[in-house]
């Protein structure tokens, strides 16, 4: 049966919601990642923190590549992932959820795939739906269960980070047609998609976006909606853990399939 993973982001550093928690460290062709395994009514998890557990390695500094390829070797099939998010679209408020459905990528310095030519081969995937349309309408119905406020669809923008955006980069963005904005889901979305994994993220909205709130922005606002959000948050993992079935296949398992499938090298 294959495995569920939580890559939890800001303000999302806390294991324990599961069972039978042990914590490892996994080499890979990319570096070491520690992650923490366990499981949640009779299935298998695997919890990694984005940003390490002490919120210490900044977005752009992020081993997207061993983290993605570290879960494909611990047997991921399906990554739930939450990136806390400023909002651009006055619908998504501070505390409201969202289950981002495209992306557009203003990362500068990151690497964004696996495949960089010679032995690993070029291979150009596929990334119409880039996250899983079946996790999010999972994670939507539970999340209306529960009674979130959640939006199923919306358009992130990955900026390269560490600091913040200034309000013409949000014009400009807004102009594009972006709804919210973060600074992690590119290049896991993408290493994710190469990897054929079924991926989705929960974004958190912490705070409008600069320039859209005309107050400064800071990261202990970011954290203060996070920790009001953790909560809900943790019910919201649970219950679509619970009703989501590891063994199920679907599109994203086979979206290298023309290039000849991913296959884990040493
Ligand atoms: N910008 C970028 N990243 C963020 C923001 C933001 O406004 N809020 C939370 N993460």
């Amino acid at each position: 049966m294959g495995v569920i993973a939580v890559i939890g982001g800001t303000g999302v550093y806390d294991p324990s919601i599961f069972e039978n928690i042990k914590e490892g460290t996994l080499q890979t062709p990319y570096g070491d990642i520690n992650y923490t395994k366990g499981s949640y009514k009779g299935k298998n998890v695997i919890f990694v923190a984005r940003h390490g557990s002490h919120h210490s390695i900044p977005p752009h500094l992020i081993n997207y590549r061993a983290n993605i390829w570290g879960l494909k070797k611990l047997g991921v099939t399906h990554i739930i992932s939450t990136t806390a998010v400023g909002s651009l679209n006055l619908n998504f408020k501070p505390g409201h959820f969202v289950l981002t459905d495209q992306f557009l990528d203003f990362t500068k310095s990151r690497v964004s795939t696996f495949f960089e030519g010679g032995k690993d081969g070029v291979v150009h995937v596929d990334v119409t739906n880039p996250y899983c349309p079946e996790l999010r309408a999972l994670i939507e119905a539970n999340a209306k269960k529960l009674n979130l406020p959640i939006h199923n669809g919306g358009t992130y923008v990955c900026t390269e980070g560490p600091r913040f955006e200034t309000p013409a980069e949000i014009k400009m963005y807004k102009q594009l047609g972006a709804d919210t904005v973060g600074m992690t889901n590119v290049p896991e979305v993408v290493l994710a998609a190469e990897a054929e994994m079924a991926y989705s993220t929960i974004s958190m909205v912490t705070n409008f976006a600069a320039g859209i709130s005309k107050e400064p922005l800071t990261h202990q606002e970011v954290l203060e909606v996070m920790d009001q959000l953790s909560s809900s948050f943790k019910s919201l993992i649970l219950a679509t853990i619970e009703s989501l079935d590891p063994s199920q296949d679907c599109e994203c398992h086979h979206r290298i399939a023309g290039f000849g499938g991913f296959h884990l090298a040493d």
